[in-house]
């Protein structure tokens, strides 16, 4: 992970938050490479979820919901998590997770190891922040930053069954910030306190649930797959009985071998009728179907529940990869083009010449209308590849003498290094078709 951290944080992806004032624990801010390559994956997701498909629609909800959205959805008495303290050390654990944990003394031990650690009884901590909405501050102020997408879909059901005019089986699709006051936060971009959510709550009639759960589990592991991860690094783990969230009848994770091992990289959930019952009960509001012919039920709902942060976490590993050409180190990045946050590079071979200069610059201003792509003329043209390849860059196309004489450009492979020659007036349309080709990683 270290070296992916590193990568990250050289190369303008990823920085620690507020880092001038020393940094707050595990809150990151996303640099240029990292805001495009994020944008990608929620591009793909928001393709895959709605573009592609005429059952499911989009939804940008507020953040800060109307504070009985989370007594009914159960968070304010259930998303908790339980923690101990310990009084030697002074750190916080959670209960459930002691023996993957480090206390604060050196050499480090795992909480309760010793009689010296002196922990405290298990508390309930609610994972939820609070704040509170106008100036005054009493009880009835209180608010909260939503802790999932999820609810501020479930209070937009009746908006969308009669606006949108849709019937189950229908999804409703979001993207947004979500917040935990995670009490281990940490691995990098894996857990933070603050993130993104890409969630989608797909409405079946009850009989239909276990086949939608089925599919959904499949569909979303072919995604993952098709933008890149290797198959060998992904696996579905159904959870087991005692795991299950309190909404949930059932739930399988999409799990990426991490450097920290097997994780979550999404949830799909069979959360059944809990969430549209609990509002209904809560707001007075029936949240129900009702067929042409009177018939009336209270949906199931499929939730595939993934984060484009953990996914970004998940390609940035997955891509990763270390060689030796010509007796040089490379560090390349091997993503997918669909997710790489820049396509093509345009480079002239001899910065000081403007010929070369200008050619180069015109084909970037052509390609540029249709793609992300770069103009590098700083350095030698081997420091200017390798900075291409550490974010990513599928093409480079060089622009040299030949070029001066005849027209024609250098595209540079990314993964294979292989060169050809192509007439510069059909680099935008060998561009076009080749981000469209299909993609496997080289990786074994
Ligand atoms: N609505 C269901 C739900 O929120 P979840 O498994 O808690 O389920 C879904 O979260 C996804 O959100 C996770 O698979 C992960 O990708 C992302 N996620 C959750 N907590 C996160 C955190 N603390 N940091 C980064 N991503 C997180």
């Amino acid at each position: 992970m270290d070296k992916i951290v590193s990568l990250c944080r050289r190369r303008g992806f990823v920085f620690p938050s507020s880092e001038i004032y020393g940094g707050l624990g595990s809150a990151y801010d996303y640099g240029h490479y990292g805001v495009l390559m994020k944008n990608n994956v929620k591009a793909r997701w928001w393709e895959a979820m709605v573009q592609e498909r005429e059952d499911i629609v989009a939804l940008d909800s507020a953040i800060i919901l109307n504070p009985r959205v989370w007594e009914a959805s159960g968070h304010v008495s259930g998303f908790t998590d339980p923690l101990v303290d310990c009084r030697t050390c002074k750190l916080r654990f959670r209960a459930d997770q002691l023996e993957q944990a480090s206390c604060g003394r050196k050499p480090s031990k795992r909480p309760g190891e010793t009689p010296d650690c002196d922990l405290t009884e298990a508390r309930h901590f609610n994972l939820m922040f609070k704040t509170q909405v106008g100036a005054l501050e009493d009880e009835g102020s209180i608010a909260y930053l939503r802790p999932e997408t999820a609810q501020g879909i479930f209070v937009n059901f009746k908006n969308v069954l009669q606006l949108a005019r849709r019937k189950p089986p229908f999804g409703i699709a979001q993207i947004g910030k979500s917040f935990r006051n995670e009490i281990t936060p940490g691995n990098f971009l894996f857990r933070t306190r603050e993130f993104e959510q890409m969630e989608m709550e797909f409405f079946v009639p009850p009989a239909e649930a276990d086949e939608w759960f089925r599919y959904w589990i499949d569909q979303r592991f072919q995604w993952y797959v098709r933008y890149g991860l290797r198959e060998s690094m992904l696996r579905i783990r159904p959870h087991e009985e005692d795991e299950l969230a309190h909404y949930a009848k059932a739930a399988s994770d999409v799990e990426y071998l991490f450097p920290i091992g097997w994780s979550e990289l999404e949830g799909i959930a069979n959360r059944g009728d809990f969430d549209l019952t609990q509002h209904t009960e809560s707001s007075g509001t029936k949240l129900e179907f009702v067929g042409e012919g009177g018939e009336r039920y209270v949906p199931y709902v499929i939730e595939p529940a993934g984060g484009p942060d953990r996914t970004f976490l998940a390609l940035i590993v997955d891509a990763y990869d270390e060689e030796v050409v010509a007796e040089r180190d490379r560090t390349v990045l091997r993503l997918h083009p669909a997710i790489a946050p820049v396509k093509a590079a345009i480079l002239p071979l001899i910065p000081r010449n403007g010929d070369m200069v200008e050619k180069a610059r015109g084909l970037f201003e052509e390609l540029r209308r249709k793609h992300v792509v770069e103009y590098d003329d700083g350095g030698q043209i081997g420091r200017r590849y390798r900075r291409q390849d550490e974010i990513g860059t599928p093409y480079a196309f060089t622009i040299d003498d030949q070029t001066l004489e005849d027209d024609t450009v250098t595209v540079r492979d990314r993964d294979s290094l292989a060169q050809e020659r192509l007439p510069i007036g059909g680099v935008a349309a060998w561009l076009g078709e080749a981000l469209e080709r299909p993609w496997r990683t080289p990786k074994a």
